[in-house]
């Protein structure tokens, strides 16, 4: 079976040449694949064992003051019906979700200028008084490292911001002038630096990507070395200019997820609802590549749909609950287990402070 040396060889050194990478990734061999992802499975039950952690989203606002032009609620879309939630509405989610057993809240949203530094750090306090218990992830883009501070005193614990793209002139192609590249990369070492568990990640087949920026990719995180990776397929909105582009690769992104488990085995990697929209089983496929982390909406059904980042997004009909036993289901059908735990990452648990880094 070609390839399954270099698998073998990743497995030990946790590193690959460029050229080697690029076979891996580019070879959709049937056998190989299943070779691959039970590696990375092995790898992930290695260090969390069959436990899957959930973690409760809550999409709290689409306005953006950005313009990313694969994006459904970038500023520009006029189509968008905007939408935020209030303080109260926001902490109503995360106490119907503690409920439910979720250890976990993100918080995410587009990067609304409402939400200024006091109100997040309010929001967060609310729900860290509420359930002392829980982890607070914050995923609402770019800010100055202040705020990051002021966000991590108050008691969030995680960030994600995907990088996007980890090539310059690919970045600029999918972002206006007026966003940075060097703002956000920024941002991730703030955010490092701080102490919060952080992630980045990208598209897998956002328009213009080569298998030489994937390359720049993987480069990145190993270098940057995040607690948590969120990747997925690029998926078109009908109100961008990339509406008729061809949506992201399963399978590529099955064979990067399989890929980033064996370069850091101890990395929190959520089977994301992009994947799960491309594929009705692409959640499950997604565990079964290495993913550890599903991410349940806990919005209210109202404003589900209205959070369109691109066309025939799932789960936007079911409340909560209905939700949470779904992917019950979908998870005890693989084999593996929700864990009711703040599913910190390895180097993040009691006990660990000295081992960062
Ligand atoms: N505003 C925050 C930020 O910029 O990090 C968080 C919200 S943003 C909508 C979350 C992620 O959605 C982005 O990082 C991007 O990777 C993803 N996304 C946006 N448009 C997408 C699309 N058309 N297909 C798949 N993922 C998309
Ligand atoms: Fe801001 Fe997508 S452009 S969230």
């Amino acid at each position: 079976m070609k390839y399954t040396g270099l698998i073998d060889r990743l497995i030990k050194d946790r590193d690959l040449t460029d050229k080697e990478f690029t076979g891996v990734l580019l070879c959709d061999d049937l056998q190989f694949n299943e070779y691959l992802f039970e590696q990375a499975r092995t790898v992930r039950e290695g260090i969390y064992g069959r436990d899957v952690f959930i973690r409760g989203l809550i999409e709290f606002t689409d306005h953006c003051r950005n313009n990313c032009y694969y994006c459904g609620i970038r500023r520009d879309n006029t189509n968008a019906q905007r939408y935020r939630l209030s303080e109260e509405e926001i902490v109503a989610c995360s106490d119907m979700g503690y409920d439910l057993g979720f250890r976990t809240f993100v918080l995410q949203g587009g990067e609304d200028p409402y939400f200024t530094d006091e109100r997040i750090v309010s929001i967060v306090k609310k729900i860290k008084e509420h359930h002392p218990d829980t982890a607070v992830t914050l995923s609402i883009g770019e800010r100055e490292r202040e705020s990051f501070q002021r966000f991590f005193d108050a008691g969030a614990d995680r960030y994600l911001l995907r990088h996007e793209t980890a090539d310059k002139s690919h970045y600029e192609m999918l972002h206006p002038s007026d966003m940075s590249y060097e703002h956000r990369m920024k941002c991730l070492r703030d955010l490092h630096e701080i102490g919060f568990q952080t992630g980045c990640g990208m598209m897998v087949g956002s328009p213009g990507q080569t298998i030489d920026n994937l390359i720049c990719d993987l480069r990145f995180i190993q270098t940057f070395k995040p607690e948590m990776v969120g990747i997925g397929p690029f998926i078109p909105h009908h109100d961008t200019r990339y509406a008729d582009h061809e949506p992201g690769s399963v399978g590529m992104t099955l064979r990067l997820l399989s890929v980033i488990r064996l370069m850091l085995p101890e990395v929190l990697l959520p089977a994301t609802t992009a994947l799960g929209t491309l594929d009705p089983d692409g959640r499950e496929k997604g565990l079964m590549a290495g993913a550890n982390v599903v991410m349940p909406n806990l919005s209210p059904v109202s404003v589900r749909k209205k959070y369109q980042l691109y066309d025939n997004k799932i789960c936007t009909g079911d409340e909560a609950a209905e939700c949470i036993r779904c992917m019950s289901g979908r998870i005890e059908r693989t084999g593996y287990r929700i864990k009711t735990d703040r599913g910190d990452h390895v180097r993040y648990r009691e006990g660990c402070e000295n081992d960062r880094k």
